[in-house]
């Protein structure tokens, strides 16, 4: 999937509109509308030869600058998240458009998921190598969003990684974004900081 595919359902310039009930079903197709990055959120290993915690998350966000804060929406039906939670801590790694795979295989629970080239941050979270970006956080907050939680974390250790597009969702299936800002073509950094 390319995010210049035209979708067949939604014709140009004439939204749809008018449906009398936001089913779930209906929220989850519209919302899908709205393109994320993907990013695996992982956990310390809660004790020695147990599994680290991790999750693919779509909903991360950027929230403040001033303290430095991010965001990810956890379901109150994950199991992933409570063992997180427990910790107090937790890494976001910013997935690369070649990770779909490891994608897959932690969305997917694959036993083999840490076969992944990965290192722990200072704070014990697994930080997959050949991610694109990541922030090491303690978490800071968690309120209430209906069946979901909004978690934000202080950002204690952060970088970047190799160059390369993103792996983005689109549409219920993955695809990537071309880097063609004007950042991009003057190779200056996006953004003031
Ligand atoms: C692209 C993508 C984005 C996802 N985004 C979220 C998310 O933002 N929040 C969430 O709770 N689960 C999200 N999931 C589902 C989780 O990765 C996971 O499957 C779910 O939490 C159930 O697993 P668990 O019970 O082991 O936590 C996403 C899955 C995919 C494939």
């Amino acid at each position: 999937m390319s995010l210049s595919a035209a979708d067949s359902s939604l014709q140009r310039g004439t939204p749809q509109s008018g449906q009398a009930s936001v089913t779930a079903g209906l929220l989850r197709r519209v919302a899908g509308h709205y393109p994320t990055g993907v990013v695996l959120v992982t956990g310390p290993r809660p004790a020695p030869g147990q599994p680290p915690p991790a999750m693919v998350v779509g909903t991360f966000t950027s929230v403040s600058l001033h303290p430095a804060l991010v965001g990810f929406l956890p379901a109150k039906s994950s199991t992933t998240w409570p063992r997180i939670r427990a910790a107090g801590r937790f890494c976001v790694n910013v997935l690369g458009a070649d990770q779909q795979q490891v994608c897959r295989r932690f969305a997917a629970a694959d036993p083999h998921r840490w076969e992944v080239p990965h290192r722990e941050t200072a704070t014990g979270s697994p930080l997959l190598l050949d991610a694109l970006a990541w922030f090491d956080c303690e978490v800071a907050g968690e309120a209430e969003a209906g069946d979901h939680w909004f978690v934000t974390g202080t950002v204690r250790d952060l970088g970047t990684g190799r160059p390369g597009p993103p792996l983005v969702f689109l549409r219920g299936g993955y695809g990537h974004c071309a880097e063609d800002t004007d950042a991009a073509r003057s190779g200056r950094p996006a953004g003031p900081d």
